[in-house]
């Protein structure tokens, strides 16, 4: 049976009772090409692979309604289809388990569903960068603070990781994005902090660098894939500068609205998997399967077989 929607909102409060406004849409770039799990994702989108029996666009859907999203904006692209159709009613398979009697099986299917009319699907057209794709999320956002998930970023933690950033920036009304070390040679898969002073789990960004050298990289502190931005960041995405890559990057943009409002990382409490890569993927399918019930004694026995292999 499918793990249920494990995270329920923690703090549901009215907009008066904020200082700052409340995050109520977030933003899920799904246009990626997935070409590192290629032959899979050739006619599957990447973020449909599934860890146990979920598909990984389903934890990124469920960790934002747990804490408090109430829009899901996907900017796909081609050949995603399968996307819009995992979150929408399929009456076949429902009535199919209707009459099979399978309770446990319809529950499931249907609480992969958000409420009507609060998912919103907008194509990226060109792939043309991170940045560009939220970009093309602006109309669908509109002027208040959103939040942006990328699925490959899987978590495993007590709170989940986008309510650790709501709740900074309930603190500082400003940008705030997850932030984790990694290795130092391992700097150039991501965005890098140029890192000001820390109080507690936060840390001031003072710069940003998307994919410097290890010996370039002014930390090894590093953004992972969620973030809350002010709309702000649209005006310098606008202007389509490209960076590492030649794409346009969103954390070029985010380097670009420094000193204007705060902007902190969150280092964030919890476990990363990294599922845009086969062994991270690996992992996450192995982590996740121990918490079962249903599975953690067979996985069990299953790495003891291999453990001398
Ligand atoms: C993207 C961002 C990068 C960030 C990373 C987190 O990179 O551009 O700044 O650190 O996600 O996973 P990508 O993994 O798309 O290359």
């Amino acid at each position: 049976m499918a793990e249920k929607w494990p995270w329920r909102p923690i703090v549901v409060l009215e907009e008066s009772n904020f200082m700052t406004k409340r995050i109520r849409k977030a933003v899920f770039p799904v246009g990626g090409l997935g070409t590192r799990f290629l032959p899979a994702t050739k006619a599957m989108p990447k973020e449909m692979l599934p860890v146990v029996d979920k598909p990984l666009i389903q934890y990124a859907v469920e960790e934002a309604a747990a804490a408090g999203i109430e829009e899901f904006i996907f900017v796909t692209g081609r050949a995603k289809q399968a996307i819009e159709d995992h979150f929408d009613v399929s009456f076949e398979l429902e009535h199919m388990l209707k009459e099979r009697g399978s309770d446990a099986r319809l529950k499931d299917v249907r609480d992969v569903l958000p409420a009507s009319g609060r998912v919103a699907y907008t194509r990226q057209g060109e792939a043309l960068g991170l940045g560009h794709a939220v970009l093309c999320a602006r109309e669908l956002v509109g002027d208040e603070p959103f939040a942006v998930l990328l699925a490959d970023d899987l978590f495993l933690s007590e709170k989940p990781c986008l309510q650790q950033l709501v709740e900074a920036h309930d603190r500082t009304d400003g940008n705030v994005v997850a932030v984790m070390d990694v290795p130092r040679e391992q700097t150039d898969r991501y965005g890098i902090l140029d890192v000001g002073t820390e109080e507690g789990d936060m840390v001031e960004v003072k710069g940003l660098v998307e994919k410097p050298s290890p010996e370039e990289a002014p930390s090894n502190l590093s953004i992972i894939g969620r973030y809350i931005l002010r709309p702000e960041i649209f005006e310098f995405l606008a202007e389509r500068r490209t960076g590492a890559g030649g794409e346009i990057q969103l954390t070029d943009a985010m380097a670009r609205m420094i000193g204007d409002k705060p902007f902190h990382g969150v280092r964030v409490q919890g476990r990363r998997f990294d599922c845009g890569d086969k062994l991270g993927f690996f992992e996450a399918n192995l982590a996740f399967a121990l918490r079962r019930d249903d599975m953690a004694e067979g996985v069990r026995r299953i790495l003891k077989d291999y453990a001398g292999s």
